[in-house]
Order: C-alpha cells, then sequence, then structure tokens
C-alpha cells in the first residue's frame, strides 16, 4: 500500500503545447502542486482584500489605503541588515502598544486583514499586509507592484525601531541604512509614503497642538501622485505638510530628510514616470524586506495561465468521483476542455486515458479589478469525473481544444500528469455537510467525513487551520487543533472503505489528515476546505 503525502491544494500547472515545447513565460506557469503559489495567485488574484481599499476610500479622517501603506512601513521597520533578523513579519500585531505605533489606523487595519480569513497554514499576516500595501497603492492611482508570498510570522515583539519625527537626520539616516536603504532611498521613500494619508491631532499632539484641528493631509489630494502632492508642493514651498512647516520645528522630520541632499531627490522625483518608477522600485524592496533565513516566491504581476482547484473525492458504492475546475487565462469561447486520468492498473482506461468533457463554466472577474488594475478575465471549467473504484486514479491532465484549427493544449506537468499521490485517505466531499442546530443552541458546525482504506480498527485524525481569530483585539492570531475521529455510524462501510468524522468550525479553511490502517500512515497535507461544496443543513426545533 502507499504511503506518500497527498499533493499539496490548489495548484498550478506547467502548460505544454501538444507539440510538446512548454511556454517562454516563466511566471505563467509552474508545476502542480504548489499550494504557496496558488494561494498567493488566488488572494491577489481573487481575493476578498481589495474590496476594502477599494476606491481609494475614506475612513477616519484618513484613506483605508494611508493605514495599511503604514503598517506594512512600520511592521518592515524591525529590519536589522546587520544582523539578517527583523522585517516584514507581522511583529506589528505585538507592538501596539510603542508609542512609535500609536494611531487607531493600525488595529483598524490588522482587523480589516484577520476578518477576510485568507491566512492559512503557509499565509499568515505579514503576507496579507504585504498583499494590503499593493492594493492600497494600486487603487490610489500608484503603481501595481508585483507580489512575492512566503513571509513567516513573528510570535513575538521585534525592536523598536520605527523612526519617530522628532528624531535626528542623523539618526534617521541610520535606521533608514538598518533597514536596508541609503540616504537618497529613505528620501524617496518617505516621499512615496507620505502622498497618502496626513497626522492626527491625537495621537501627535507635539506636532499639531491645536485641538480643534483633528487632522492635516501631507498634501492636497488623497490620491498616490506627485503632481500635487508632497513633492512638488514642498518644492513650490506650498505645502501643509506638518512634517515639514508644523509649528514645532523639533518634529519636522520631513524637512529635514527631504532637504538632506540639497533637494536634489526631491527635484528628480518632480518628473512623474520617475516618482512612479522610484516609488514602485522602493516600495516592492519595501515589502519584500524580510529576515534573511525568509525565502519568498517569484514575483507574480499577471494571474497564471491555468489553475487547477483541490480535486475533492467522494466514494459510494465502489465507484470513485473525482470535481475539479480549471481557470483559463483569456479563454476562447469556442474552446473544449476535457479532463483525462490514468487508473492505478492500467487495466481498465485506455491508454489514451479515460476522460469527460467539462459539466459547465462561469467567468472569472477578478477582485483586483476593483482597485483598478485590469489583468483581464478568465473561465472556471467544473469537472466531475466518475472513477471505477476498484481500479481508482493515479494522475490527470487536462486538455484545451479551442476548436479553430490549433492544436490542443495539453496542461499535465510537461507530460509527468497531476500526479495523486495516493488513494487511501481522503475527505469524502459528498458525505461531510455544514449544519446549523435550533435554539437554544444555535450552534453551527461542519462534520467532516474521512474515507480510510481499511476497516473500524483504523484511526484518523485531523490538524484544522482556522484563521478566524476569537480575539476582539490584536495580535488576530488563527486557531491550530486537533481533532480525533470517530467511526461515523450514519456512513456505513462502503467497499473497501471505512467512514470516520469529526465536527470543527466552519471557517476552518485547511486540514491536515493522517489515518493508520492494518499498520500503515496515510497522510495528506494542506486540503484546502475553501474549496469544497458541501450541503447546509438548517435542523429545525420541531
Ligand atoms: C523618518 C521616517 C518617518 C517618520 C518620522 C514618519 C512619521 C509619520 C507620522 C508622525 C505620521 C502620522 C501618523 C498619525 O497621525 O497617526 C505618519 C503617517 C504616515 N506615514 Fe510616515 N513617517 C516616516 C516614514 C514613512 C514611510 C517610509 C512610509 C511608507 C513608505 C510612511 C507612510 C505613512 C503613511 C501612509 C501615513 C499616513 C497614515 C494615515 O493617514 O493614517 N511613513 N508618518
Ligand atoms: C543609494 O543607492 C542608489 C541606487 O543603488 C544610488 O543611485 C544612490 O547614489 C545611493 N545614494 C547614496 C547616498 O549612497
Ligand atoms: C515639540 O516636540 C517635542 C518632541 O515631541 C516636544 O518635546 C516639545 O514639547 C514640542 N514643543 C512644543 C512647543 O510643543
Ligand atoms: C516657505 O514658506 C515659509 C512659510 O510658509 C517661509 O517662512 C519661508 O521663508 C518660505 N521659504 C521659501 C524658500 O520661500
Ligand atoms: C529645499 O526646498 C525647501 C522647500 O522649497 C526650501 O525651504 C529649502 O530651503 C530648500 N533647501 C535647499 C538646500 O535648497
Ligand atoms: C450499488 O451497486 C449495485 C450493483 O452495482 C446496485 O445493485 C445498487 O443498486 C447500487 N446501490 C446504490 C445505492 O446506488
Ligand atoms: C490576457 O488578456 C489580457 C488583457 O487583454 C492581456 O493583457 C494578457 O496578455 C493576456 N494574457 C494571456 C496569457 O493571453
Ligand atoms: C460529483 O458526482 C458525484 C456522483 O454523481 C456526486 O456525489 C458529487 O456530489 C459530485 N460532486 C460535485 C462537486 O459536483
Ligand atoms: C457533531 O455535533 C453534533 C451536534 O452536537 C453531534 O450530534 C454529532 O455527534 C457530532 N459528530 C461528531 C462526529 O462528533
Amino acid at each position: 500500500m502507499l504511503s506518500r503525502t497527498w499533493p499539496i491544494k490548489a495548484a498550478l500547472v506547467t502548460i505544454v503545447c501538444a507539440v510538446g515545447t512548454s511556454y517562454a513565460q516563466s511566471t505563467s506557469t509552474f508545476q502542480w502542486p504548489n499550494a504557496l503559489l496558488g494561494w498567493a495567485d488566488k488572494q491577489l488574484f481573487e481575493g476578498p482584500l481589495s474590496i476594502l481599499v477599494a476606491g481609494c476610500s475614506a475612513r477616519d479622517d484618513t484613506t483605508v489605503a494611508a493605514q495599511w501603506l503604514r503598517i506594512a512601513y512600520h511592521d518592515m521597520s524591525t529590519h536589522d541588515i546587520d544582523n539578517g533578523l527583523g522585517g516584514l513579519d507581522a511583529s506589528i500585531q505585538f507592538e501596539l502598544d510603542r508609542p512609535q505605533n500609536v494611531g487607531e489606523g493600525m488595529a483598524a487595519s490588522l482587523n480589516d486583514f484577520s476578518e477576510v480569513l485568507i491566512n492559512s497554514p503557509f499565509f499568515g499576516t505579514a503576507d496579507v499586509i504585504a498583499l494590503g500595501a499593493i492594493l492600497a497603492v494600486a487603487t490610489c492611482g500608484g503603481p501595481f507592484i508585483p507580489f512575492r508570498a512566503g513571509r513567516i510570522d513573528a510570535t513575538v515583539a521585534g525592536p523598536a525601531t520605527v523612526p519617530q519625527p522628532q528624531e535626528s537626520l542623523a539618526t534617521h539616516t541610520e535606521d533608514f541604512r538598518q533597514m536596508g536603504f541609503n540616504a537618497t532611498e529613505m528620501i524617496t521613500l518617505v516621499a512615496c509614503g507620505h502622498t497618502l494619508g496626513g497626522v492626527r491631532q491625537v495621537d501627535f499632539p507635539d506636532i499639531i497642538a491645536d485641538s480643534e484641528e483633528a487632522f492635516v493631509d501631507f498634501d492636497t489630494t488623497p490620491a498616490f501622485d506627485n503632481t500635487i502632492s508632497s513633492v512638488s508642493e514642498y518644492l513650490q514651498n506650498t505645502t501643509q505638510n506638518v512634517l515639514v512647516v508644523g509649528p514645532n520645528v523639533t518634529t519636522r522630520s520631513d524637512f529635514r530628510i527631504f532637504s538632506s541632499d540639497g533637494n536634489a531627490t526631491m527635484q528628480s522625483l518632480l518628473d512623474s514616470n520617475t516618482f512612479t518608477q522610484t516609488c514602485a522600485d522602493l516600495l516592492e524592496r519595501m515589502i519584500n524586506t524580510v529576515p534573511s533565513d525568509v525565502t519568498l516566491t517569484q514575483a507574480i504581476s499577471e494571474p497564471f495561465n491555468y489553475v487547477v482547484s483541490e480535486p475533492l473525492f467522494s466514494y459510494r458504492n465502489d465507484t470513485l468521483s473525482m470535481a475539479t475546475t480549471l481557470r483559463v487565462l483569456n479563454a476562447s469561447s469556442s474552446a473544449t476542455v476535457t479532463l483525462f486520468w490514468a487508473d492505478r492498473e492500467g487495466s481498465f482506461c485506455p491508454s489514451t486515458g479515460c476522460s469527460v468533457e467539462s459539466s459547465g463554466s462561469e467567468q472569472v472577474l477578478f477582485d483586483i479589478n476593483f482597485v483598478g488594475v485590469d489583468v483581464g478575465t478568465a473561465e472556471r471549467y467544473q469537472f466531475n469525473a466518475t472513477i471505477n473504484g476498484a481500479t481508482s486514479i493515479s494522475k490527470f491532465w487536462f486538455e484545451i481544444d479551442n476548436n479553430d484549427g490549433s492544436s490542443p493544449i495539453t496542461i499535465d506537468n510537461n507530460g509527468a500528469g497531476l500526479v495523486i499521490q495516493q488513494d487511501s485517505l481522503f475527505v469524502d466531499n459528498s458525505r461531510s455537510a455544514g449544519f446549523s442546530l435550533p435554539a437554544p443552541s444555535f450552534k453551527t458546525f461542519n462534520t467532516i467525513v474521512v474515507a480510510v482504506r481499511g476497516d473500524a480498527t483504523a484511526t484518523a485524525s485531523i490538524i484544522v487551520f482556522d484563521p478566524f481569530s476569537p480575539n476582539t483585539a490584536p495580535p488576530f492570531l488563527p486557531v491550530v487543533s486537533t481533532v480525533d475521529l470517530v467511526l461515523d455510524e450514519t456512513n456505513p462501510p462502503d467497499g473497501d472503505f471505512t467512514f470516520f468524522a469529526g465536527n470543527i468550525s466552519r471557517t476552518a479553511n485547511f486540514l491536515d489528515l493522517t489515518a493508520t490502517s492494518a499498520g500503515t500512515t496515510y497522510t495528506q497535507i494542506n486540503f484546502d476546505l475553501s474549496v469544497t461544496d458541501f450541503p447546509f443543513i438548517i435542523e429545525s426545533s420541531s
């Protein structure tokens, strides 16, 4: 019996033309499965975060975008280039009691990032903060910064190294050097950051003495721009930025920084292409400033051409069903898309594979379009394969025929196929269900039914990742728990399989499965619950 791990969740694939040459665009292709790249693509292009910041929307006298960019900068500020520690690592969650991090935007932003429930076992709050900065800059008219994922969340506070306005130019220059930015880059990064938002009186009464003045914007537009921004208004000496012209000379840190090279860098940023390009480069470096032992993924700036979702299995009456989807970028309206699979014994399916055509498709309107980034549209094709339970499935692949005379495109990991590592342990998608209990309990939960090849002497457990934090204030940490599954009396054994069940939170989004049967241990890690379609049963009190 096989005891290897299952493919890691939602996946992206390498494409191969019918003639066998792989496409050149490295950002559009990779081997399936890849949990992190799949999730990063999904959250960047189809995720729920963008709607919260769309339209450079206002909040608390400023914009959501300004709050999201400031928190990314403050979180990054713990980086120390000399020892490689710190950086964008969500340590900000443990640093909010420091005067450097004053401001209601901090907790509000972390609350935004927490409530969209996009954390996963491999995609933490640090990745969400970086994603937030990208969406913030883009939606206020700034550049679209490529996204890399893979940050690791800190579990404790970092050093207190966020620069403060009353500190000297020499201190700020050293602070930025320690973060990895030289004196010129410091000027630019501050100018890019301070085109959004402004200063709140309650947070900085030493800077804004007049309590009638609740908030003073850095410049006269909420947009990410240099035309009427901190740059040109500063050089024309018309700026209202209180860190430049505020009555308290001690806290004029922007003035000291902007004029530190005789205004040469600020003069260069007057050109709007230079401003946009330089801000894009430095803000990208800022969000990718991570501890030296963290490796980020490749940069993603466009949706992957082909994305395969977690295969969902169910076993009933000696038949295995497998449902999955394929997202195709810029799909042809005349396309026919077919799923092929090979069995595990080479006996039931012909050498060309068993096959099923897509049962339908839906247009994917990328959510990132809400923030003003047009990456086009895609089509998501659905499949549900009926597989002989005895011979099962070893791998699958897709073929897209545009029916226009061109050669069909095969999506098969460069010929290897999309491999199903083991078929002895899986969440049974059609036997699992969501429940809502009547009053007085009102409890809601998912009952996860897991199929294990073996008999009632088998044991099974799951590790449950729930991104929903019960905390009402930061830190908003996910809840990870282990649930031992029990023999499922409502699903008696069927064929070679015995069913085990457990109740979990409805907001849980990933599971790791383990089962031991007749001395063999099976595992599947990072099963993506977010693509399942369990029925939801509302029980009435009668
Ligand atoms: C020496 C360096 C810096 C100092 C002393 C500084 C200081 C400040 C202060 C005092 C505020 C007002 C916050 C409040 O009222 O709650 C502020 C706001 C802000 N800062 Fe900085 N900052 C610096 C660098 C940066 C950098 C590098 C960025 C990003 C690239 C940035 C982004 C922002 C943003 C977006 C806001 C507006 C927040 C809002 O409106 O809610 N800052 N900064
Ligand atoms: C900072 O680095 C940039 C790019 O590497 C360079 O052009 C600039 O001259 C440097 N500035 C200083 C003050 O060293
Ligand atoms: C100016 O700011 C500094 C630093 O916060 C503070 O110590 C000082 O009291 C302020 N001066 C005035 C006149 O508010
Ligand atoms: C800029 O404006 C301030 C007051 O708003 C004034 O004191 C200063 O002399 C001006 N500087 C220049 C170079 O015009
Ligand atoms: C830089 O520009 C500011 C704003 O116009 C001005 O007040 C300051 O004197 C300039 N500094 C230098 C060294 O030119
Ligand atoms: C299961 O399969 C057997 C034989 O193939 C058939 O007689 C029976 O009706 C099936 N049961 C269900 C519930 O589909
Ligand atoms: C998809 O369409 C968009 C918008 O038309 C275009 O920019 C992009 O290059 C296309 N990508 C592919 C892979 O065809
Ligand atoms: C796939 O088909 C099986 C058998 O008809 C069914 O039980 C299952 O719910 C279907 N899955 C999906 C996701 O449509
Ligand atoms: C799930 O919870 C319901 C309601 O409390 C209970 O009846 C059922 O036995 C539980 N199932 C499992 C597998 O724990």
